[in-house]
């Protein structure tokens, strides 16, 4: 959510080039998935996987800039995993808290705009603090979007919308899709065009359930901190292969 989260506004976000080749997705998401058994097949506690996939943020994101695309979305910490082990729960906060503290100037500097999806109700009051300064300090970059899904679930983004939605009194008659997606947390943001899920699993676990409707997916057994700049580079040559159809008939 953005500092004007009460609000529903484009942000500021450009919309899609036409002249971006269709061979690149735009706008990719990725489910980070695979840390906990990245951690337990070296010994090692859950945290220290976490740890690890918060420095693997780092060398995608770099490898994103170089292949052109412009928004990658980031799923840190889901609606459910409150409902993980509390240690855990507080770990991965303080891990989001320490990889601001630690990296926010060094984004900035690198012309990273930081976005934030999802609820601010229920994280604790600093780390709002500490998003909230990230989101504005890096409002006027534009070599690539990292938008951070931290406390987000994408049915709970759909309450949200719709609840603010009630709020500004729209007609039933005035709501369109359009509107809509102007009313997720981060309207304006073009919809994701590839959802790639590390760690194996094929599913989507409530992640940009809206937005995705026509995203392509991708899934690869890697867990999330071995997925390397190579991954990726196969992940968007797969991508460059698949026909978007977007419903209609196959181009002759
Ligand atoms: C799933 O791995 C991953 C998460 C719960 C979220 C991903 C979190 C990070 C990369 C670190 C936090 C990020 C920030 C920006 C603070 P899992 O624990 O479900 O792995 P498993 O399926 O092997 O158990």
């Amino acid at each position: 959510m953005t500092p004007q989260s009460d609000s529903n506004t484009n942000h500021g976000i450009e919309s899609r080039p036409d002249r971006m080749p269709e061979s690149i997705p735009y706008h990719i998401g990725i489910i980070m998935d695979g840390n906990g058994r990245w951690a337990q097949a070296r010994g090692l506690p859950r945290l220290a996987g976490h740890r690890a996939g918060v420095d693997n943020i780092r060398r995608i994101l770099e490898q994103c800039v170089r292949r052109g695309v412009k928004v990658l979305t980031i799923y840190a910490f889901s609606t459910e995993n409150w409902q993980r082990p509390p240690d855990e729960v507080s770990g991965l906060m303080r891990l989001l808290g320490l990889t601001i503290q630690r990296q926010l100037d060094d984004l900035h500097r690198n012309g990273v705009r930081i976005l934030h999806s999802g609820r601010m109700e229920g994280i604790h009051k600093e780390l709002q603090k500490q998003i909230v300064r990230a989101l504005q300090i890096t409002q006027h970059n534009d070599r690539i979007i990292l938008n951070v899904a931290f406390n987000y679930g994408g049915r709970a983004e759909l309450v949200d919308a719709v609840r603010r939605i009630i709020q500004d009194g729209i007609a039933p008659e005035a709501l369109s899709e359009e509107l809509l997606s102007s009313y997720m947390y981060v309207g304006g943001l073009p919809d994701p065009d590839l959802i790639i899920r590390t760690g194996g699993e094929w599913r989507l676990s409530n992640f940009l359930i809206w937005q995705a409707a026509y995203a392509e997916y991708y899934t690869t057994p890697t867990y999330w901190p071995d997925f390397d700049e190579r991954e990726l580079d196969r992940a968007l040559d797969e991508y460059s292969q698949r026909e978007r159809r977007f419903g209609r008939v196959p181009k002759p």
